[in-house]
C-alpha cells in the first residue's frame, strides 16, 4: 500500500472535512433508486431486489430490464429506435461501487438485455468492455436468446425518416431522439450500484456508441462518494466524463443536486461548435445527471428546464423535479 506525503494528506484532510459538514447525519436504513424519468417501476423493482438481497448493481440491472423489455419505451432495448440502416444496436454498463469494478457492452444486436450482459462482463471476465458481434457472441455463449429487438412501431418509425432523407419533397423529417435509463442503488450500510441502458440515438450511423456503455460518461459509481448517470446527447457526456465529474463533484462536498448542475454547466460551457449552439450560445440539445450521493442524498440536473427523475426512497417511489442550468423558451 502507497504511503500518503503530506500534501495528499493536507488535501483528503480537507475533502473529508467539507463532507463531515455537509454529509447526512442520518443516512437511510432502506434501500434507495434514483433513475431517469422513465424509471418508476426501475426504482420500485431494485430496490425490492436490494431486499431480497441483491447486491445494489444486480438491483440496478433488475430495474433497468423492466424497461428494456417494455416495447412502449422508445429509448431502450425491445421497442427502442435503430440505426439508419434500420438495425437495432444497444449500449449499456454497469458498475459495483464498492469493488470499483464494471462491465460494459457497445452495439450489441438481437440481445434485449445488454445491462444483463453487461453484468456477465463484469462478473465472468476479467475484461470491461465488449463491442459488436464480440459481445453478440459472449452473449450467445451465456445463454442469452437470438431475439428481434425491432417492433412494427420502430420499423415504421424509421421508414418514414428514411423516407423523408429527401429535401425535394414535402414531408418535415421526425427528429432523431436519444433516449436511455440510468438507476443509481444505495443499500442500507452505503453499498452502490448502478446502470445505464439505451438504444442510443435514433438512426444513428451503424457502429456510433454513445455514453451509455462508457464508464465515466453514461455512468460512474464508487461508494466512498456517490454514483451518476446520464442521459440525453451522449457525445456532450464523453467530452466532459459528465458522471465522473458528478461523484468527483460529490466527493468535494456538493449535494446531489448541486453535481449534477456542476456537470450539465460544464457541458454548456465547454460546448463550442456553432453547430450545436442557438444564437444566444447555449447548447440545442439537452442532457440530464442524476446523482446518488452516499449518504442517500439525491438529485438530478438538467440543461433545459422541464426535467425530472424517479426516486424511491424512506419516502415513497415518485417523480421529482431537475434543476437545470438555461429555462425553455
Ligand atoms: N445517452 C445515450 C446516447 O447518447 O446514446
Amino acid at each position: 500500500m502507497s504511503t500518503l506525503n503530506r500534501r495528499e494528506l493536507l488535501a483528503a484532510g480537507t475533502a473529508a472535512a467539507i463532507l463531515a459538514r455537509t454529509a447526512r447525519a442520518d443516512p437511510p436504513a432502506v434501500p434507495v433508486a434514483v433513475s431517469s424519468g422513465n424509471g418508476l417501476r426501475a426504482v420500485a423493482k431494485a430496490c425490492e431486489r436490494v431486499r431480497e438481497g441483491d447486491r445494489p448493481v444486480e438491483a440496478a440491472v433488475h430495474g433497468v430490464s423492466i424497461n428494456e423489455a417494455d416495447p412502449k419505451d422508445r429509448s431502450v432495448g425491445y421497442g427502442g429506435m435503430p440505426n439508419e440502416d434500420g438495425v437495432m444496436e444497444l449500449d449499456a454498463c454497469c458498475m459495483d461501487g464498492t469493488l470499483g469494478l464494471g462491465g460494459s457492452v457497445g452495439g450489441i444486436r438481437n440481445i434485449m438485455h445488454p445491462s444483463q450482459v453487461a453484468l456477465k462482463v463484469m462478473d465472468r471476465t476479467d475484461h470491461v468492455m465488449l463491442v459488436g458481434h464480440g459481445a453478440y457472441r459472449f452473449a450467445r455463449a451465456h445463454g442469452f436468446p437470438h431475439q428481434e429487438l425491432l417492433t412494427e412501431d420502430a420499423r415504421k418509425r424509421w421508414l418514414k425518416w428514411k423516407e423523408n432523407l429527401s429535401d425535394k419533397d414535402d414531408w418535415v423529417p421526425e427528429r432523431a431522439k436519444g433516449g436511455t435509463i440510468s438507476c443509481l442503488v444505495r443499500a442500507p450500510g452505503g453499498r452502490m450500484g448502478g446502470c445505464t441502458t439505451t438504444s442510443g440515438l435514433a438512426f444513428k450511423i451503424p457502429g456510433r456508441i454513445g455514453d451509455s456503455p462508457i464508464l465515466g460518461a453514461g455512468l460512474y459509481v464508487d461508494d466512498t462518494a456517490g454514483a451518476a448517470g446520464a442521459t440525453g446527447r451522449g457525445e456532450a457526456v464523453i467530452l466532459t466524463s459528465g458522471s465522473f465529474l458528478a461523484v468527483e463533484s460529490m466527493r468535494r462536498g456538493m449535494s446531489a443536486t448541486e453535481a449534477a448542475l456542476e456537470s450539465c454547466k460544464r457541458i454548456a460551457a465547454r460546448t463550442k461548435d456553432a453547430r450545436l449552439l442557438d444564437d444566444q450560445g447555449r447548447p440545442k440539445f439537452d442532457v440530464k445527471i442524476y446523482c446518488l450521493r452516499n449518504d442517500g442524498d439525491h438529485g438530478a440536473a438538467s440543461i433545459w428546464s422541464g426535467g425530472s427523475y424517479a426516486v424511491q426512497d424512506a419516502e415513497g417511489n415518485r417523480n421529482a423535479k431537475a434543476a437545470y442550468v438555461f429555462e425553455r423558451p
